[in-house]
């Protein structure tokens, strides 16, 4: 592959974490110096010539996966097993080789001296956790996280489950506004399914709250050819689409044109 952003990578570590969650450490100090929060690798494990079962099994595709922790060049991804693609990336051990093309996307920007919230669902939780290690000195941070059941949830500050397993019983955005109320809420970090994202954009118009949110799209390519990703960004009088793979994942909330998404 001729991409200069393209490399394999040997993985040092593999970490087992609850239910289909589990977490590949890579390391790379130039790498690890280029990236920053909200940017995502496409990844993809290596087919092994030595071993041609394997070639079939794994998918063509590669994954966009967000980076989960940089700490100086060691590099972690927390991933979900769901289906083909993650499944071929959850049998990887350490010794074996994963392929990566990036790091891809703008990332979240980064403020100092506000009081914030970051709210996440499900698999919307690795990138936060990057992005609340950076913004922690020179912040105040109020961290939300909701899932389906008690497998889905990390450590954060309010924990919500779908079927109540853990923490409180809802959806991560019942709690939302008051959230906003009691901890003087002035900027939102959001990342999760996109039913949580146009939710949380809703809740953050009214209330006047800064609010960037990393959108889910389904990629193709991953690297700004195909065009799949784009979604409308602007307002109803000017507006465009944008991949969500090349100018986002992160947008400002306020100009997704989520009626059209
Ligand atoms: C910018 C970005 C960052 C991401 N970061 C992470 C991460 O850090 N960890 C992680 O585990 N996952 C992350 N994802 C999601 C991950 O890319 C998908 O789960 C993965 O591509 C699924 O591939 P698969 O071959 O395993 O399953 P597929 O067969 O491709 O998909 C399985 C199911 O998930 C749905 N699906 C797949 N991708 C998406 C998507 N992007 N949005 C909504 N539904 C989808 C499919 O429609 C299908 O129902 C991220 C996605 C994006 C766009
Ligand atoms: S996935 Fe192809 S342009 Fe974004």
């Amino acid at each position: 592959m001729d991409n200069p952003l393209y490399r394999q990578r040997a993985i040092q570590l593999r970490e087992e974490l609850v239910s289909d969650y589990f977490i590949l450490w890579i390391w790379d100090e130039a790498l690890g110096a280029t990236g920053k929060p909200g940017q995502f690798y496409e990844i993809r494990a290596l087919s092994s010539m030595a071993n041609p079962q394997t070639v079939h099994a794994i998918p063509k595709l590669f994954k966009p996966i967000s980076i989960y922790d940089n700490q100086g060049g060691r590099i972690g991804f927390m991933i979900k097993k769901v289906g083909p693609g993650t499944k071929a990336l959850s049998r990887l051990r350490a010794g074996d080789t994963l392929e990566l093309i990036g790091p891809c996307g703008n990332g979240f920007p980064l403020v100092t001296g506000k009081r914030i919230l970051l709210l996440s669902g499900g698999i919307g939780y690795p990138p936060l956790w990057y992005l609340q290690k950076e913004l922690i000195n020179h912040n105040q941070i109020y961290w939300m996280h909701g899932g389906a059941t008690g497998g889905d949830v990390f450590p954060c500050d309010e924990i919500w489950t779908e079927d109540g397993s853990i923490g409180r019983k809802g959806r991560v955005c019942d709690n939302l506004r008051q959230n906003i109320l009691e901890y003087n809420i002035d900027t939102m970090y959001s990342c999760g399914p996109q039913g949580l994202l146009k939710n949380a954009s809703q809740i953050s118009a009214e209330m006047q709250i800064l609010h960037y949110c990393s959108l889910e799209a389904y990629m193709a390519c991953g690297i700004g050819v195909c065009h799949g990703c784009a979604v409308p960004i602007g307002s109803k009088e000017d507006w465009n689409y944008r991949r969500v793979c090349k100018e986002g994942p992160v947008f400002n909330s306020a100009e997704v044109m989520w009626e059209l998404i």
